[in-house]
Parts: structure tokens; C-alpha cells; sequence
């Protein structure tokens, strides 16, 4: 995937926050994947990190103000905005991105970012709760209204202390996502809906049943169709991931409000089910079931929609329907018995007796008409790859 970057010229804009000196690393693997870095320094980024090591490791001159009349002489303000195949803002900072939404233009950073007429990738760090806070969700959501790509980030423990969505991603999936910025987009105007993770059924206000679908491998479906250039519905059941860059996600608890979900989201052109979706839910879950010293609750179980076969026999049914199917045992047969009964053109078949569930690497089997095709021990990542892959080439062989 790097080697989309190679040759291409990325202009960095660096905000002033702790996971600043993390943009060095970026600058580090952007230059060995053959990309050229001009490198952008707010007054805040040269807090957290120098002009020297910054400009040694981008192997350029520092840009930091507009008032540098060196700088304004040899390529003016307007001229570097243009100069780049992509701008990436690393780490764009809550005020970067205030900033930015509202079309301020009162520094270097923040006047590129106004002059410019090309791609820009934010990727945001910050405490959790400016994260959450409306009115940087509310900047968040002008910024993706206008075309910005705007990465999501990681959860986790912060510099802070405190916990929570705001760290700034891992540089492998920073530089993933700008790879994705120069690929090739063959399922441009493609809507695709795809379900993740699990479902949660109550059983009263305070209890659930569950299963241990971590919804990893549906997200690197989602995030592997959008890096194709699809227009990529999410929907996905309770988990904590981030959302894929360019993914819209609706996010459910039951089943039940995953069927609806799929069904307000067509129509579209593909449908990839990854979801665990729960087959029963309890009858009543109304009051908290209380012990009482009689006998252990009865729980009645009613059974659920089924959402793969609902789409794969619907009206307005996705040109491509994909299923996978979890099996402890007769892999193939079971595949296949569920390709035909619930409508799906392909199956991902996976052998979930041997700990897929929350592991990176599977092993699966691919169903087709034409037959299975086994596709070998993998990570997660690189079955979604592939799957995207051969998703974009039925639609253009
Ligand atoms: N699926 C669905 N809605 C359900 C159950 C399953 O959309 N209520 C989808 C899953 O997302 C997956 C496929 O159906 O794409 C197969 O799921 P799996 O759990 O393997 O099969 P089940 O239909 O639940 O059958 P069984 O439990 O009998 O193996």
C-alpha cells in the first residue's frame, strides 16, 4: 500500500500537541516509501518538537510563519498550498481543526489550509473529552462536509491520564490512510452496506446476551471498500473500534435495530455481512429479573431476522451480496448450504473452533458458484484486502 506515496509530494502540517513528536516517525516512513515531505510547523508544534529535527529528518527547509519574507520570496503562502499532492495535518489539534471549519487564516497552517485546492487528511489527537465535546463534533462534521478527510482516532490511554477516544493513530494506519488518498478508486459511485461485531439481545434493563465478535474484521472490510473509493455504510454492533476513515456508521445494539438500520440503508450496489448477529432475543425484557428463592428464570426466546437473507431475497437486493458463515464443523458443506438459503453470491466460510473470534489472523474458505477457493492462513487486514479486491473486480473484470 505505501508504495502509492512514492514520488508523490505531501505537504505536513504539524499542530501543537504532545503526540506531535509521533509526526517525526510519519515524516520517517513517508521519506523511506519514496515520498517527498514539505514540512509545516505551527508556533504550538515547535513546542513539542524543533525546527532542527524536523528539517534534518524531512531532509527541507521548516516553514512556521507567514511573515518569513525568505520564504515569501523563494514560494509564497498561496504557491506552497499548491505545491503538494496531499496535505495532511498531523497532529491537527482542536484548534486546528476550529480553525480549519471555520475558514480562519490567521497563521501559516491555518492560511494553507484556506488557499488550498488539494486533498487535505486530518488526522486529530487530542484529551477525550475536547474529542467529544459538540462543538469540536460539531467542526468535525463541517470538515467532512467539505471534502476533508478526517481520520478518527485511536481509544486508549492518553498522555493525560485520562482514557478514552483522542489518541493520535498508529503511523502504519496514518500512512495507510494517505496510500489510500493516491489509489486507484474502482468502486467510485458504489454504495456498499456492511454489518460488524456483535449483537447484544437484553435479557432485562441490566443484562445481555452477547457473543465474542471484536467486529475487527468487518471494520477492515469497511475501511478496505471506502479505500477503493466506495461510499461505505457501517453498521455495526456494540464495539470499540474507530471508525474507518470515510465510513458513515450507524452504530446498534440488537439485532433487531441492525435489521432496520440495513434496511433504511439501501439501496445499495454491495452488501457484506460480517456481523455475529444474535438468531434469538428474550421474549421479555422488561423489569430486572430478581432471584426470589423460587426457581431460575425461564428465559422464551424468539427468534430474530435474519439480515443476510432478508437483504439476499430483497426487492431492492444489492447487486452483490456477500455472507460469511461461522461453523464449528463441515465447513464447506454448511458454507454452501447457506450461500443457497440465504440468497448470498459469495460466502467468507471462517472456522471460528479455533479462536478467531478478537485475534487478528483467520483462515477462510471463499464460496462461490464456481466452488470454494481456500484462502489460507491470514490476518484479518489482508482478507479484507483481497475481499474488496475481488468485490471491485466483478463490477469491473
Ligand atoms: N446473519 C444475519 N442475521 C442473522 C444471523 C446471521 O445477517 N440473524 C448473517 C451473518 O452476518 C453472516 C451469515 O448470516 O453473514 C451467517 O451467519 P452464521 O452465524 O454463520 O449463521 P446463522 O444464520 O446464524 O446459522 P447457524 O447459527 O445455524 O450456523
Amino acid at each position: 500500500m505505501a508504495t502509492a506515496v512514492h514520488g508523490k509530494t505531501i505537504l505536513l502540517i504539524i499542530g501543537g500537541g504532545i503526540a506531535a513528536f509521533k509526526a517525526l516517525e510519519l515524516v520517517r516512513e513517508l521519506r523511506r516509501a519514496g515520498a517527498h515531505v514539505l514540512p509545516v510547523l505551527t508556533e504550538n508544534g515547535a513546542r513539542f518538537v524543533t525546527p532542527l529535527s524536523l528539517g534534518a529528518l524531512a531532509g527541507e527547509k521548516v516553514r512556521s510563519s507567514l511573515w518569513d519574507l525568505e520564504d515569501e520570496a523563494a514560494m509564497g503562502h498561496i504557491q506552497l498550498s499548491r505545491a503538494a499532492d496531499l496535505i495532511v495535518v498531523c497532529p491537527a489539534t482542536a484548534d486546528l481543526l476550529a480553525r480549519a471549519a471555520t475558514g480562519q487564516a490567521n497563521d501559516l497552517a491555518s492560511t494553507i489550509l484556506l488557499a488550498t485546492d488539494t486533498p487535505v487528511l486530518m488526522v486529530p489527537a487530542m484529551n477525550v473529552r475536547m474529542w467529544l465535546h459538540p462543538a469540536t463534533q460539531r467542526n468535525l462534521a463541517t470538515l467532512r462536509g467539505d471534502g476533508v478527510t478526517v481520520m478518527t482516532p485511536d481509544e486508549g490511554e492518553m498522555a493525560c491520564g485520562e482514557f478514552g477516544p483522542g489518541r493520535l493513530p498508529e503511523v502504519p494506519a496514518i500512512m495507510a490512510a494517505i496510500a489510500a488518498q493516491f489509489g486507484d478508486k474502482p468502486l467510485a459511485g458504489r454504495h456498499a452496506l456492511v454489518t460488524a461485531g456483535p449483537t447484544h439481545e437484553p435479557i432485562d434493563p441490566v443484562r445481555f446476551i452477547g457473543n465474542h465478535s471484536s467486529g475487527k474484521q468487518g471494520f477492515a472490510i469497511a475501511a478496505a471498500l471506502a479505500g477503493l473509493g466506495a461510499k461505505v455504510t457501517l453498521v455495526a454492533g456494540p464495539v470499540h473500534l474507530p471508525t474507518p476513515v470515510g465510513v458513515s456508521r450507524i452504530d446498534v445494539i440488537t439485532a433487531r435495530d441492525m435489521a432496520a438500520a440495513c434496511e433504511a440503508a439501501l439501496p445499495a450496489d454491495i452488501a457484506v455481512m460480517v456481523a455475529a448477529v444474535a438468531d434469538w432475543h428474550v421474549a421479555t425484557a422488561g423489569q430486572k429479573l430478581k432471584k426470589g428463592g423460587g426457581a431460575p428464570p425461564a428465559l422464551t426466546m424468539v427468534e430474530n431476522p435474519d439480515i443476510l437473507a432478508g437483504i439476499g431475497h430483497h426487492a431492492q437486493r444489492p447487486a452483490l451480496v456477500v455472507g460469511f458463515a461461522a461453523e464449528t464443523e463441515d465447513l464447506l458443506a454448511n458454507a454452501a448450504a447457506k450461500r443457497a438459503r440465504k440468497g448470498a453470491d459469495w460466502i467468507v466460510a471462517n472456522d471460528v473452533s479455533q479462536g478467531v473470534f478478537g485475534a487478528d489472523a483467520t483462515h477462510v474458505h471463499f464460496v462461490s458458484a464456481a466452488g470454494p477457493e481456500d484462502w489460507g492462513a491470514s490476518p484479518k487486514q489482508a482478507v479484507a484486502e483481497r475481499l474488496a479486491k475481488r468485490i471491485a473486480d466483478h463490477f469491473s473484470p
